[in-house]
């Protein structure tokens, strides 16, 4: 049986590469007919310090930023993480499972923690293993993410197929990445090697869920290009790397081909091509744009649809935990 879960930080604003790399497919696979979960993974949000106050404003922004995206939270399961118990204590048990070796490999650990490592938070260390809990304690097929997270479901791979061998059982499926569309990795606009992030310090390198019509088309108009026109093949993109990302960028806000995209702006100058984009970008952006922040006017409404989908993820979770626990060995009284 195939079921879906994914999540999202809630720490700071979306982009557009978490909207085209992750709630866009999200959105698809819920119409899709899977059952699906999505979370805002607060417990993960504090891997790093984080202001109380906008924690609460962040995660309740997330889950309206869902909702004007199209999840429909009667169709899906939406819910915050550390209302639903069995993450956090199906993470300590996948703690004692997954090796320091593997966790060492972690790429986005060496970026995060940066130079001095020694400073970070244990819990930022042990983030994948959380991250397999969040998607095995569902036994969750299929995970819907951007190419930078394809090495933590690797590792969720990795601690499903350790815990069963281990213990001799075929109890988690091993999940599997889904990373599809023009637009897997979305780069910074300032510089085309760089993912584009919520934490960039230039809020030029992003456009943000919540930006108006205005700043979007002037993020877009200052994007960093080269000053060749656009190549008259989707090969002429290598090399170009400002170039390719404005175009996936493209091709995915309007569902074409990149080769479709090239064919229609082969030999224009990006003086034309990016108020293409700019207004593509805003007819899509500006109608969630004005949902979320009608959602976020009535934040007990939020704060409710939260709390639902919390029970309904826990009826889920918490046999699937004590499954684990009794696999484990541990005396379970109720
Ligand atoms: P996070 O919050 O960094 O990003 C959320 C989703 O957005 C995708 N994404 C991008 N896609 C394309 N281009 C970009 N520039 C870009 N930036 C971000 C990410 O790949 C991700 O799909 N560890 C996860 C959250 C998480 C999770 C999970 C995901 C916790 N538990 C269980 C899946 C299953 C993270 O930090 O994503």
């Amino acid at each position: 049986k195939h079921r879906v879960f994914s999540g999202i930080q809630p720490s700071g604003n979306l982009t557009l590469g978490n909207y085209l790399g992750a709630v866009k497919r999200f959105v698809e696979m819920q119409d899709s007919g899977i059952e699906t979960i999505y979370c805002v993974v607060d417990l993960h949000a504090i891997t790093v310090w984080q202001d109380p106050e906008k924690l609460r404003h962040a995660t309740r922004e997330l889950a309206a930023a869902y909702i004007a995206c199209g999840l429909d939270p009667t169709r899906s399961i939406l819910f915050n993480q550390s209302q639903v118990s069995a993450h956090a204590e199906l993470g300590w048990l996948f703690n004692c499972v997954a090796r320091l070796g593997w966790m060492n490999r972690m790429t986005q650990f060496k970026d995060k923690a940066g130079k001095n490592a020694e400073k970070a938070s244990l819990g930022l260390y042990a983030y994948p293993s959380l991250m397999a809990a969040d998607i095995l304690t569902y036994q969750a097929t299929h995970v819907p993410v951007g190419e930078d997270q394809k090495q933590h479901v690797e590792l969720a791979r990795d601690i499903a197929g350790k815990f069963n061998h281990d213990y001799g059982t075929e109890y988690f499926p091993l999940p599997e990445p889904i990373i599809e569309g023009a637009a897997t990795r979305v780069m910074s606009l300032r510089d085309g090697t760089k993912k584009m992030s919520k934490s960039d310090p230039s809020d030029l390198s992003r456009i943000n869920l919540t930006d108006d019509a205005d700043t979007i088309a002037k993020k877009i108009k200052k994007a960093k290009t080269d000053p060749e026109p656009l190549p008259d093949s989707v090969d002429g993109l290598d090399g170009r790397p400002e170039a390719k990302n404005l175009v996936s960028i493209y091709a995915a806000l309007s569902g074409k081909s990149k080769a479709d995209v090239i064919a229609e702006f082969a030999g224009q100058q990006f003086g034309a091509f990016k108020p293409a984009l700019a207004d593509l970008a805003v007819a899509e952006l500006s109608p969630i744009t004005a949902r979320m922040s009608d959602l976020m006017a009535d934040p007990a409404e939020i704060d409710r649809i939260l709390g639902d989908g919390a029970d309904r993820a826990a009826a889920l979770a918490e046999p699937v935990l004590a499954g684990a626990k009794d696999v484990m060995g541990f005396v379970r009284s109720r």
